[in-house]
């Protein structure tokens, strides 16, 4: 487990956000509507795709994982489905919610110039994602005011806003849940002794040290936001391990529950595990549309339901209803 003092040296030693002052308003006003509206509305941080770790303060260089944002997304969906307001906190430029269906260059593929005038139009073949795309995010991101997007690249950005984020939501609770998606490096090079200037080529091989970087659920759950709902993930390559470093976190981290899935399989099947037991999740095979994500979701949004009534039991007088 990592200790407070390494957490905090990793703050201490992080370039500061630069746009920090932005996105704690922007994250006041979203929470502040959604939890107002009606009574309030449960409200879901959905972390999404893998953080970058820069070997040069001027980054040329960085190093990279594989999490393409689909599981985020289509998570963030099916969040929205069920009535929540989601704080989308993703890696710029993976995939995003709504758009899943759309090529990967939209812009090029969908549409076209069909005669000499000014005016573009949707290709046929894509008007309908790109109409339900486009319907999708008016209504819930700019009518609803129900999706918030923060973007982060690199590790340093992403604990920052994930620590933002937690504090942001601090106030309501239970009626808060963390769905700790993203591909978190665990290794990085520390700011300070890391080079200001592109690494020089000639040189020959390169050796570099890269430090651990320390475990935040930890702290997200004794700290920044203690009575949210949280659920982590667990990602291993070998399916024999997998079960048990998820059942291993779930007891070290407190959480409420490890969502654990294998890297080839992870769109066909996930285990939820938890303290009541661990359940196998697939996608309904005999419906092509089917993914995964469509009964995960269901089964923690229960789980939620369940986590916030015991939590009024035990603080029954002026907890909101939601
Ligand atoms: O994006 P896709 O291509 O759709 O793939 C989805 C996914 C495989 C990335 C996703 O389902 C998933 O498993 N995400 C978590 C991957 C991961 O980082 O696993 P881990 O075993 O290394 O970390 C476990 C947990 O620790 C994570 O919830 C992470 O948020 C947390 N963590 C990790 C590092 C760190 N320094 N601090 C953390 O708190």
């Amino acid at each position: 487990m990592s200790s407070e003092g390494e957490i905090s040296s990793f703050f201490e030693s992080s370039p500061p956000l630069k746009n920090m002052e932005e996105i704690v308003e922007k994250l006041n006003q979203f929470i502040n509507w959604n939890f107002s509206w009606q009574g309030g509305r449960r409200i879901v941080c959905v972390t999404s795709g893998g953080t970058t770790v820069p070997l040069e303060q001027r980054c040329v260089r960085y190093i990279d994982n594989f999490s393409s944002g689909n599981r985020g997304a289509a998570s963030t969906e099916n969040f929205i489905k069920a009535g929540y307001a989601v704080i989308f906190l993703y890696r710029r430029g993976t995939c995003q919610p709504y758009c899943r269906y759309l090529p990967d260059d939209p812009f090029l593929e969908c549409f076209e110039f069909p005669d000499k005038t000014n005016n573009i139009q949707v290709r046929a073949s894509h008007l309908e994602a790109v109409k339900m795309a486009v319907m999708d995010q008016q209504r819930v991101a700019v009518s609803e005011r129900r999706l918030l997007k923060l973007p982060f690249s690199t590790i340093y950005e992403y604990l920052q806003m994930l620590r933002l984020v937690a504090t942001a939501l601090k106030d309501i609770g239970p009626y808060s849940m963390f769905y700790l998606a993203a591909a978190v490096s665990d290794f990085y090079v520390p700011w300070e002794s890391m080079t200001e200037h592109k690494i020089e080529s000639g040189s020959g091989p390169l050796e570099i040290r890269l430090a651990q970087v320390p475990k935040m659920i930890s702290i997200l759950r004794s700290n920044w936001a203690p009575k949210a709902f949280c659920i982590s993930f667990k990602l291993e390559t070998d399916s024999k391990i997998l079960i048990e470093k998820a059942t291993k976190a779930l007891r070290k981290y407190k959480v409420h529950a490890v969502v654990a899935n294998e890297l080839s399989t992870r769109k066909e099947e996930v285990v939820v595990v938890s303290s009541s037991g661990n359940v196998v999740v697939r996608r309904d095979c005999d419906k092509p549309e089917s993914i995964v994500e469509d009964n995960l979701i269901r089964i923690i949004v229960a789980r939620h339901s369940t986590y916030i009534i015991e939590s009024q039991l035990l603080i029954p007088s002026t907890s909101t209803t939601v």
